[in-house]
């Protein structure tokens, strides 16, 4: 794998393998098996597979955790190593953002402000911006972004359609630990008890999903109850709700489309997110 961390070379090196088809594969570090399955998959779409590790301030708010978001250099290029990656992208600071960047991406309020958007005021801005910016520099005919991040995959889709950038998105199935809890960089933020307390967030997207598919299931009752019963948990849930696979919009129980639970909640400091499709 060869590592780059300034533009300049990062575009000779690719000029000369223009032929290639790319997979990009934006992160910001702190690789779990999760990230190294998106590698695995943009392997399997492509011919030259590049990483990129940036942790984008753009995208943070002031109070959050930015400056202790864990950054683990030798075990990332260790593991994109072994997942067979070919190119890492790793611009500082000063390479990616060398003026501040006040040309951004806004996405469309109706899909962005809503769900990780209202509770993290302009997220997404930051996350188009940066992403926009990768594509523009790797040019990639594929990219890989993980179902975790459910919003942000639709958000990322929708971007890409508008500006009919020439390349195809694809998404990597959340990968779970045995117990449930779906693979996160901020898992690593849980104390042991908080660990095992954890599995209750997927428990209760599920208990939602399997609740919302009996007959005649009153989904904001559902909702008001999942959210009830993880603050009797000791969790401060700041979304536990059923929406459309599409558009994320609120469902019209009438009309049997896919759906998805999707949920956000802090526990102890941790702020948790996760989604199941059903
Ligand atoms: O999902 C992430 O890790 C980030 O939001 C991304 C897509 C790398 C942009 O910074």
């Amino acid at each position: 794998m060869v590592i780059f961390h300034t533009i300049q070379e990062l575009r000779a090196y690719l000029t000369e393998r223009k032929h290639l088809k790319r997979g990009l594969v934006p992160t910001m570090g702190n690789l779990h098996a999760g990230h190294l399955a998106l590698i695995k998959q943009a392997k399997a779409n492509s011919d030259l597979v590049i990483a990129t590790i940036f942790v984008n301030r753009l995208q943070f708010l002031p109070h959050e955790d930015f400056d202790s978001y864990p950054r683990t250099w030798d075990d990332d290029v260790q593991a994109l190593s072994d997942a067979g990656c070919d190119i890492l992208f790793a611009p500082n600071e000063a390479e990616l953002y060398p003026e501040p960047q006040t040309y951004k991406v806004h996405p469309t309020p109706a899909l962005a402000d809503k769900l990780e958007g209202e509770f993290r005021p302009g997220f997404f801005t930051g996350v188009c911006t940066v992403v926009m910016k990768l594509f523009q520099i790797v040019q990639p005919d594929v990219a890989v972004f993980g179902k975790k991040d459910y919003q942000q995959l639709a958000v990322i889709r929708g971007m890409v359609r508008q500006f009919a950038l020439p390349m195809q998105i694809l998404a990597g199935e959340t990968l779970r630990a045995d117990d449930g809890l779906a693979l996160s960089s901020r898992n690593r933020y849980l104390s042991v008890d908080e660990r095992q307390a954890a599995t209750s967030l997927s428990k209760t997207l599920r208990a939602m999903a399997d609740a919302a598919q009996a007959p005649n299931a009153d989904i904001q009752k559902i909702e008001t109850h999942a959210l009830q019963a993880m603050r009797d948990k000791g969790w401060q849930p700041d979304y536990l709700t059923i929406r459309t696979q599409h558009g994320l919009e609120a469902i019209d129980p009438a009309r049997r489309e896919p759906w998805v639970v999707l949920g956000a909640a802090r526990l102890g400091k941790t702020r948790l997110i996760d989604n199941l499709e059903f």
